[in-house]
Formats: C-alpha cells, sequence, structure tokens
C-alpha cells in the first residue's frame, strides 16, 4: 500500500467517524437472565428490565424463569407456549429454542409458528408413529423418543418417505406430519432422530443483518416513530488512543498514517474474529457442532465421485461381504434379488444405490459410520460371490 493511499483511506475513516458520533437513538443497556445465558437487546427486550422502546414489538418479548435451579431466558409463543431460548445470533437473526420440560417432541406436535414473528431456518416434514414396544427389535435402527413412549407403545419420528412407507405397512399407528424447523436440511434426521435438538427460527423483520454485519447496532430511532436505525458502526473500531491521535494530530499526516495503519491491521484482525465465530463454542452440543463442522467443511460429493463407487445388481442368494447387512439402514427396507446397492469403499457399508446417491450428494460421509469416502484414494472393488 502506497502513502497516497494510506492518507486517503484515513481520510475516509475520519469522515466516516463524524456522523456516527452524532447518530442518537432509544438508548437501552444490554440484559442477561443469567450470566452466561444470552444476550436481550433488540429486537428482542427483557419485559421487566428494559423500555417497550427496547424491543421491535411483543413477539420479541422475553422473560426470566426459574427452572431446574437455573434462571433461563423464556419466549412465549402465541398458541405454542414458553420456550427456553438457547441462543441468539444477532447477525444470522436466528434464535435456538428448547423445551423447559425437555420434552421437545411433544412441543413440536403442538408447534404453530403462524403468528408469531419466526419461522424455520430450514424445514423438514416428519412423521410420527406409535409402535408396539413388543416389535421393537423390527423398528432397532430408529431412535425411539423417550419422553412419548411408555411401556407397550414407542414413539418414533422420521422425515425419509421410504421409513414413512415401510411403518405405515407394519402394526405402527400415524400419529401426526409436522413441520420442523431444523439446523440443516437432512441433517442426521433423514432416516429418524429423536428432535429433542434445539429448533433453529429465523425472523425476517426486523432486517439488521447488514448492521450487524458491520459492527453496530440496530434500534428504534424515537419513542414516536417505528423507524429502525443502524448506530455504533465501527465505534469499537477506533480506541481511545487513535482518538487521542487524531485530536492532537488533526492535519498533520503523520498522525493520519499511523491512524491509516491501524485501521488497516484492525480490519485484517476484525476479519479473523469473524472468522473465528464458525468454530463451534463448547456449549453448542455434539450434534450441533457435527452439523457446524460439516456444513463448513464437508460437502455433498458429486456425481461422478459417487458414480465411482462399487454398484452391485443382488443375486437370488442376497449374498453380500457384511453378513449382518439385509437391511438398507437409509429406508430400513430389506435388500430384495435384483435390487441395485451402492458400497463406500472404507467401510463397505450398503445400502441401496438411489438411498445412499441421494444421501451422499447432501452429506460427504458413510450415514452408518460418518467416515469420510473421499479419505480413500483407490476404492476396492467388491463383487457379488
Ligand atoms: C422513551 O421512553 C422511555 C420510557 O418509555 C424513556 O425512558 C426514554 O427516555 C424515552 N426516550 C426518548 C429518546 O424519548
Ligand atoms: C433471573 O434474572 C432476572 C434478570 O436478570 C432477575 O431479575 C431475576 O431476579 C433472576 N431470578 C432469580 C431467581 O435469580
Ligand atoms: C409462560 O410465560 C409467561 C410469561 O412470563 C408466564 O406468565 C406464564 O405463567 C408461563 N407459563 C407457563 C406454563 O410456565
Ligand atoms: C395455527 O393457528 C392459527 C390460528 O389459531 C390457525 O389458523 C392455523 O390453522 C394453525 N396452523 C396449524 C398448522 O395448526
Ligand atoms: C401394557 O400391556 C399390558 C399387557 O398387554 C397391559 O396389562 C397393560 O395395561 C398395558 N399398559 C398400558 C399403560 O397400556
Amino acid at each position: 500500500m502506497d502513502l497516497t493511499k494510506i492518507i486517503s483511506l484515513s481520510l475516509l475513516f475520519f469522515c466516516l467517524l463524524i456522523p456516527v458520533k452524532t447518530t442518537a437513538a432509544v438508548t437501552c443497556t444490554n440484559a442477561v437472565c443469567r450470566r452466561d445465558g444470552p444476550i436481550i437487546r433488540f429486537p428482542f427486550r427483557l419485559k421487566s428490565h428494559q423500555a417497550q422502546s427496547c424491543g421491535y414489538n411483543k413477539g420479541f418479548d422475553l422473560t426470566c424463569h426459574i427452572n431446574g435451579a437455573v434462571n433461563r431466558t423464556t419466549i412465549t409463543l402465541p398458541f405454542s407456549g414458553n420456550f427456553t431460548v438457547e441462543e441468539i445470533d444477532y447477525a444470522a437473526q436466528e434464535i435456538l429454542i428448547n423445551d423447559p420440560n425437555n420434552c421437545l417432541p411433544q412441543r413440536i406436535l403442538e408447534l404453530n409458528l403462524s403468528t408469531t414473528p419466526f419461522s424455520g431456518v430450514y424445514v423438514n416434514k416428519f412423521t410420527f408413529f406409535n409402535c408396539p414396544t413388543s416389535e421393537y427389535l423390527r423398528f432397532r435402527p430408529l431412535n425411539p423418543i423417550t419422553c412419548l413412549s411408555s411401556k407397550n407403545s414407542t414413539v418414533f419420528a422420521t422425515a425419509s418417505s421410504r421409513m414413512v412407507d415401510y411403518l405405515s405397512s407394519t402394526s405402527c399407528r400415524l400419529m401426526k406430519t409436522v413441520e420442523v424447523p431444523v439446523p440443516w436440511p437432512f441433517y442426521e434426521q433423514i432416516v429418524t432422530s429423536d428432535l429433542s435438538d434445539n429448533l433453529w427460527l429465523t425472523w425476517k423483520v426486523p432486517e439488521c443483518r447488514r448492521c450487524e454485519i458491520r459492527g453496530g447496532k440496530c434500534g428504534i430511532k424515537s419513542n414516536s416513530s417505528r423507524e429502525i436505525i443502524c448506530y455504533d458502526v465501527h465505534k469499537p473500531a477506533i480506541p481511545r488512543r487513535a482518538r487521542y491521535a487524531i485530536a492532537i494530530g488533526a492535519g498533520i499526516p503523520g498522525a493520519l498514517i499511523a491512524f491509516g495503519l491501524f485501521c488497516y491491521v484492525y480490519s485484517k484482525i476484525n476479519s479473523c474474529i469473524k472468522r473465528r465465530r464458525l468454530v463451534p463454542s463448547p456449549e453448542i452440543n455434539n450434534a450441533q457442532a457435527h452439523y457446524l463442522h460439516s456444513s463448513v467443511i464437508i460437502t455433498g460429493l458429486d456425481g461422478p465421485t459417487i458414480e465411482s463407487y462399487p454398484k452391485i445388481v443382488l443375486g437370488e442368494s442376497k449374498r453380500l461381504p457384511k453378513i449382518d447387512d439385509a437391511t438398507c439402514s437409509i429406508c430400513l427396507s430389506d435388500y430384495e434379488p435384483k435390487e441395485t446397492l451402492r458400497t463406500i469403499p472404507p467401510c463397505q457399508h450398503c445400502f441401496h444405490a438411489d438411498c445412499i446417491d441421494e444421501w451422499l450428494k447432501l452429506n460427504g460421509t458413510c450415514p452408518v459410520c460418518r467416515n469420510s469416502p473421499e479419505q480413500i484414494s483407490s476404492p476396492e472393488n467388491f463383487t457379488n460371490s
């Protein structure tokens, strides 16, 4: 970077400073229900602690509730009741909620977001089945929803249409099909899930993403208008020392150069901090960590790669390299003669070709053991002997 560029950049920053300092908004301080709880600020507000003008509208009102000796941030959804707020991501406009009584599937069955500001980030249709516990072994690969199950009946939920067809043909009773807000389409639950992970919701209005990403905060401009403004943009980017340097050095190129250099270094640090946000925090559970990990690093495989994995057409003997592989663990149907199967090279797990192909397009790992087939350079061939 040459000198003139630095000076002009510095002047630009200096000019940007002025309107920021003079912008006023309804001032609100952040709130929390407990020290490590989600920070509550616009568009949300903690009802008993922050003025009405600190939140966008009633839909974003939060309260604190003691549950299991913990002061929990709580949101009341009309028609659906109270949920614990686990996390709020202001820049992504996402809120993660769960059931304070640890039976989220029960709440999902009654979930109705139609009068809330929220909707699912991604939505999967899940069908709930109530199956006789005595036949549990037939449904072995499914994850039972323990809080809805009893001694005689076990409840499962699945997002796979083949699985729904299969369960409908058994003595299981179809309970309900509902739309579930999930963190990622086909995330883990392509076959089954106990649906205990947080619900991922987003809000579209007020739109503050751009403001948040620039380091600003949204708020209502004044008590008398509903206008939303973005303020405090880059305020933390100008520490006292730099402001002091500007104050005494106004007009002195040296100070401007120093400030320009500082801004350049700061922007590098800042983009690094932004990238670090992608690393899951320790509070995030394993499933979400897996999701975050896979959504950032692993994407699905391309068609030619999938096609390169060994395919097999089952003979009448239905013999397979692994004796216990009599059922496709994606759709849970038994293999039939003449069906086309595909195997994943490193682990030799088998699936119906049409099941695993769809899976691998979205997710580059084996659904059974989570090994990534990409790690293997030369797939072993396998034959139906
Ligand atoms: C807005 O109203 C709240 C009380 O409702 C008051 O505390 C605050 O000072 C007002 N702010 C402005 C800018 O008028
Ligand atoms: C829970 O948090 C709120 C907000 O900080 C506080 O007003 C309330 O007293 C807390 N409740 C308990 C029981 O600590
Ligand atoms: C839900 O939250 C509201 C608002 O804090 C409270 O008045 C109500 O008692 C709560 N309901 C239940 C069932 O906890
Ligand atoms: C949600 O509630 C509204 C209002 O009661 C109702 O009109 C709507 O049909 C409900 N939606 C679902 C999916 O139950
Ligand atoms: C479970 O099944 C047993 C035997 O069939 C029956 O006696 C019992 O009442 C059932 N319990 C429930 C909760 O349905």
